[in-house]
Parts: C-alpha cells; structure tokens; sequence
C-alpha cells in the first residue's frame, strides 16, 4: 500500500515511542528508517520497526543513554553512545563532526557503545547539506566469509559517502560490501527461488543456489570487498577499542543486552583543499557527464553512482511510498511487538 513520508514516520515514531522511547529520540529513528524506504532501501526501513520495538521493549537500547561526547584533539572526537538508538548517536555525531569540520577542516568522530543505525546514507546526507564530504562506515553482526573461507567472520559493514554539487544537487552513494543483504535471501526463500551463485555459501564454503542452505554470505569482488569489508571494521571497531570481526554481538541473539557497536563519520571541508565552489561546480559537472555518457545495450542511462536511489527519494516525496501490507498493519495495529526476534538464528530455515 502506498503511504506519504509524513504518514509513515508518524506511524513508526509512535510504535517506537509505545516500546517505550522517548518522543525525541522515537521522531529520529522514524525519518532515518522512513528516509530509507523513500530511497527504495526497504531493507532498513520500517520492516525493522518490530525488531528495535522489541529491543526497546526489552532493555537492549537504552532509552535515555548519557551520551557523553569527548573532543580528543581539535580534528577527532569520540561519542561514547550507551547502546541508545543509534540512529540518533549517529546523527547528532555527524552533527557534532561537521561543526569541528568548519573550524578545523576536517573531522573524524567516532560513535562506541551504540546500537543499530540503519542505512548509512543518511548521515552522509547531513554533511553534504552543511556543504561538506562526508563519510561513514559502521560495523554489523557476523554474516559473511572470509575470502576462501566456509564460516562468518565479518558482517556486511557497509560504507556511505556524499558531497554537495552546485545548489541542491548531491552525490548520495551507500553500500554494504557484501554481495546481497540477507533480506534478499530471504525473499528468495519465501517466494521459492534459487538465488545466482555469486551470492552466499552452504555449510562447507561451496558457493550455493539454495537460499536454505546458505550459511554465510559472499563480500563483493572477491578479496577486494573482503579487504574493504576489514577496513571498515578496523575503522568503526577495532579504532574505538570495540569488539570486532566475529565478535561484534549478533542483532538477535539477546534482545536485553546493548549491542557495542561502532561507526566513524569522516568529514572534509572542500574549502580546506580547493575552492569550494569550484568543488561543488565540478562535482555537478561531474553528475552531468556521468548521465551523458553513452548508454551500453539494455541500459537506457547511465547514472552517477546513488543516483538511482535518489530519483526514487524524488518519486516517492511526490506520489508515496510502497509499504508492504503486513508492515504497515502491524504499524497500524496497537501491538508493539510479536516476540519473534530473540535469540532467533539468523541463518535458521
Ligand atoms: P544496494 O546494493 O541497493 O546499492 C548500493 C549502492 O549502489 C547505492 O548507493 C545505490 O544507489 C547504487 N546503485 C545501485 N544501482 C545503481 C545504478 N544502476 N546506477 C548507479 N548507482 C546504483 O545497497 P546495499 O549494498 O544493499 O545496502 C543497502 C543499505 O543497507 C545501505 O543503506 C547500507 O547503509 C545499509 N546497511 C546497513 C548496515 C548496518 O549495519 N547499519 C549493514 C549493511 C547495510
């Protein structure tokens, strides 16, 4: 069904605030994951609503977290999140980054001891608004192989970047680095298809086209995303004294605990290195040639990277945005959650 931005934070904002959120940090959550499904990113939109209700609900966010902010040296600071949402650590972090941005430059703020911030786009978002590049990388639980290997190891760390162009034109791009998320797996085992065998391993490391045999997932690129999936959480984990790699606590297994998670946001002034304007005019020039270039067969366009997502973000603003049926029920019912997150095992058939 089709629903209006406004509608759908409204919705999510209420459930989170009935688990017991406060109102603030509940409005956040709500624009970062309705924010999401406008970019067509519904696997970080409000199908996650129930999971974090039950997590609040539960104790395994903190519902009024002490963030306690530390300025370490003029360019670089710490968040320290106490497992609050981590939605809201996040932003007022890129907040706080892009302030010391304009005063030093450039900026590294990490987050610690947060919990689950969805998609990263969104704060990349807040920095290319304030006029400045931004970065963020985060880690998450556990799913995919190592390059060669037959269990988990790191999770699918995604990596987001932004910069501002000429007016409101902005480069938005965000990726997980593994090959598919798991809600692809899935939606291919409740629909009854193989999946390509690019996507995901079995039990013994062998590349599998049966999503019920899947029992880790592929990085991109082969060792390339391997490599870029370590730096990621070298950069969000290991650098804030964090649990990593197979340690970094798996979004399901208990539901009262906070989760320790981290993420780094990277900010740089384009005015610290060039002219600003002359960035912000080249990266739109730079937007403009990209569409320009010759379409290759069966591609009509060729966009710049992110930009499919943020036509969608265009369309959606204008004519609504497709929940499914069952999500939007659910948010519309007076249940706050069903209990079906804890300790479920997140490659269980
Ligand atoms: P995806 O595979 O749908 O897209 C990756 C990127 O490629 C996007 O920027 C997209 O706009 C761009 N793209 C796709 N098709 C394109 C085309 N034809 N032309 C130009 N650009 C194109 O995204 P993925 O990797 O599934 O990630 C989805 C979301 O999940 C992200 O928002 C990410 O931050 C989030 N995520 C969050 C995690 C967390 O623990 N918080 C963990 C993993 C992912």
């Amino acid at each position: 069904m089709i629903v209006m931005y406004e509608e759908l934070k409204e919705l999510m904002a209420r459930k989170l605030e009935k688990a017991g959120l406060q109102p603030s940090h509940a409005e956040i959550v709500a624009d970062v994951l309705a924010h999401a499904d406008a970019r067509g990113i519904h696997s970080h939109g409000a199908m996650r609503t129930e999971y974090y209700a039950e997590r609040i609900a539960k104790g395994g966010i903190t519902v009024d977290p002490d963030f306690k902010f530390t300025k370490t040296t003029p360019g670089t600071a710490v968040l320290d999140a106490d497992n609050g949402a981590g939605h809201v650590a996040a932003k007022e972090a890129m907040e706080h980054a892009i302030g010391m941005a304009r005063e030093n430059g450039t900026a590294v703020v990490g987050i610690r001891r947060m919990s689950h911030s969805g998609a990263m786009s969104y704060f990349v978002q807040q920095a290319a608004e304030a006029g400045m590049i931004g970065i963020s990388l985060c880690q998450s639980d556990p799913m995919v192989v190592p390059f060669g290997g037959a269990e988990p190891y790191f999770g699918t760390n995604p990596l987001a970047f932004a910069a501002p162009g000429k007016g409101d034109d902005k480069i938005i791009f965000d990726m997980a680095t593994s090959v598919q998320a798991w809600g692809k797996i899935l939606h291919a085992r409740s629909k009854g298809e193989s999946i390509p065998d690019t996507w995901a391993v079995d039990a013994d490391g062998v590349p599998t086209t049966d999503p019920f045999k899947v029992t880790g997932l592929l990085p991109i690129a082969g060792p390339k995303g391997y490599g870029l999936m370590m730096m990621v959480d070298i950069l969000s984990g290991v650098l804030l004294g964090l649990p990593f790699g197979k340690h970094v606590s798996s979004m399901y297994h208990d539901l009262t605990a906070g989760r320790e998670l981290g993420q780094l946001h990277i900010v740089i002034d384009p005015g610290a290195f060039t002219s600003a304007d002359l960035f912000r005019q080249n990266i739109s020039g730079m937007m403009k040639e990209l569409n320009e270039v010759k379409p290759a067969p069966g591609f009509d366009q060729v966009l710049y990277p992110g930009q499919n997502t943020t036509l969608q973000e265009q369309e959606s603003m204008k004519n609504g945005i497709e929940i499914v049926d069952d999500i939007l029920a659910y948010l519309r019912s007076d249940t706050v959650h069903n209990n079906q997150y804890d300790h479920k095992d997140p490659f269980a058939k």
